[in-house]
């Protein structure tokens, strides 16, 4: 894994150059439309319910799930593999005890199975070691997760970036896109206005072939959730050597968030089967960044929540499953692009009435454990009243950069 693991003193170092570099850097404006209550009385109800809804909206009941599920790997996790006949590659499992009722005896369960090459993936003991070095280096970077500022989240994101572009020093981008999948896209000929941002980020290895005119042929960075890694290395770890996992090609540098532990391994195994000629370049996403976008998409959830059904933000959990309900992993490649970008345009994100879901699949349905519509309502206040968006308000000296949505 390529995730850096900084000694803490650079790390407070590296949040105090971020946070200076936000001050000083210069942004431009959009129009501010002023809105909302006119009343006094109808000010402070509102700043009340405000305050209210960011209270509610801190707790991280999924994400503190995940770190349970860490905890566990690290405590209780084994490794075993079964080599196939001739020896070429194993059978590679993740197991976890668990006991049916308290007198048991504890069995085994595969959390993860994996087919890897004999060779170049290191043996079980050594392998079991590596996990875990990755899973006490997560765990530590989400005790901090509470501190330090929300949006140095984005900019020491942006460090790791500049890094992994190949531009280290070279902390911010002029222009950047970042492309959702919306089957808005298809026919709307957005194609060369994305490609010509400096910075292009695409979501889940949306494939672009066949689809240029619409959606642009450039892609800087590839952004995508921890299934998305995970079904890469079970396609391919054996095969492709840094797994099959770039439809961009193999220099375009990979960046995720886990939301499972136990993938921590596939990147593991991604990065052991990696060549020169088959890189792996692959950033895990900071865990303030993590938490950060958690909390803004709950607050979004439960805001519309309120105006829709006129019931109390604490009933939100009565339609959303709280372990379940995540941010997408567009809204999380945009909040990273406000910490790295003096200028975002989105692409492909919205619905209308007729469009597919995604302008790449057939998908029918959409995920129950997001919450679209008020991704939207937040990356409409990102361009007309960035001023409002609650955490991102925290940091003294941030300001939003300009934001436009296109369809
Ligand atoms: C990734 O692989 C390289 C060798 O290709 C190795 O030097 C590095 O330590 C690996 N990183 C991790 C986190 O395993
Ligand atoms: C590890 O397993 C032991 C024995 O089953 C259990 O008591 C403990 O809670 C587990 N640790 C974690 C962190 O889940
Ligand atoms: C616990 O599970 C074991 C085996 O699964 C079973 O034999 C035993 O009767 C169970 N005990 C109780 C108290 O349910
Ligand atoms: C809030 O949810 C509770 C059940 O959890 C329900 O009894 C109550 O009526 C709801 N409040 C409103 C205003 O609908």
């Amino acid at each position: 894994m390529k995730r850096r693991h900084l000694p803490p003193a650079l790390v407070l170092l590296l949040l105090l150059l971020t946070l200076l570099s936000l001050s000083l850097s210069s942004r431009r404006h959009l129009p501010f439309l002023p809105r909302g209550p006119s009343s006094q009385s109808q000010q402070h109800a509102a700043a009340a319910g405000d305050a209210l809804l960011r209270r509610l909206a801190t707790a991280d009941p999924g994400g503190d799930q995940v770190l349970a599920e860490a905890a566990a790997l690290l405590a209780n996790a084994s490794v075993v593999s079964i080599p196939s006949i001739g020896g070429r590659y194993r059978f590679l499992y993740l197991r976890l005890p668990y006991r049916t009722n308290a007198t048991s005896a504890p069995k085994q369960r595969a959390v993860s199975r994996l087919r890897v090459p004999s060779h170049t993936v290191p043996d079980d003991g050594p392998l079991l070691d590596a996990f875990r070095a990755s899973l006490r280096s997560f765990l530590l970077a989400h005790q901090h997760r509470h501190r330090g500022s929300n949006v140095a989240a984005g900019g020491m994101l942006g460090g790791g970036l500049a890094g992994l572009l190949g531009r280290p020093g070279q902390q911010r981008f002029p222009t950047c896109a970042v492309v959702g999948n919306s089957g808005i896209l298809l026919g709307a000929g957005r194609g060369a206005q994305i490609d010509a941002h400096a910075l292009v980020v695409r979501l889940n290895n949306a494939r672009v072939a066949g689809h240029a005119a619409d959606v642009g042929a450039k892609t800087s960075l590839s952004f995508a959730n921890s299934n998305v890694l995970h079904s890469c290395a079970v396609r391919s770890a054996l095969t492709a050597p840094g797994c099959a996992c770039h439809p961009y090609g193999r220099a375009v540098p990979m960046a995720v968030y886990i939301c499972q532990p136990a993938h921590l391994l596939d990147a593991l195994m991604c990065n052991a089967t990696a060549t020169p000629a088959s890189p792996f370049p692959l950033l895990v996403t900071d865990a303030r960044l993590d938490a950060l976008c958690a909390r803004v998409a709950r607050y979004y959830s439960m805001r519309r929540f309120v105006s829709e059904t006129g019931e109390p933000a604490a009933n939100w959990t009565r339609r959303h499953d709280e372990r379940y309900f995540h941010y997408s992993s567009g809204m999380q490649a945009v909040v990273m692009a406000l910490g790295v970008c003096d200028e975002v345009s989105l692409f492909g994100f919205g619905k209308a009435a007729g469009a597919k879901h995604h302008y790449h699949t057939n998908q029918k349905k959409e995920l129950d454990l997001h919450d679209y519509e008020a991704e939207y309502q937040f990356y409409r206040d990102l361009q007309v009243r960035p001023e409002a968006v609650p955490f991102l308000d925290e940091v003294p000296g941030f300001e939003v950069p300009p934001v436009k949505v296109y369809w």
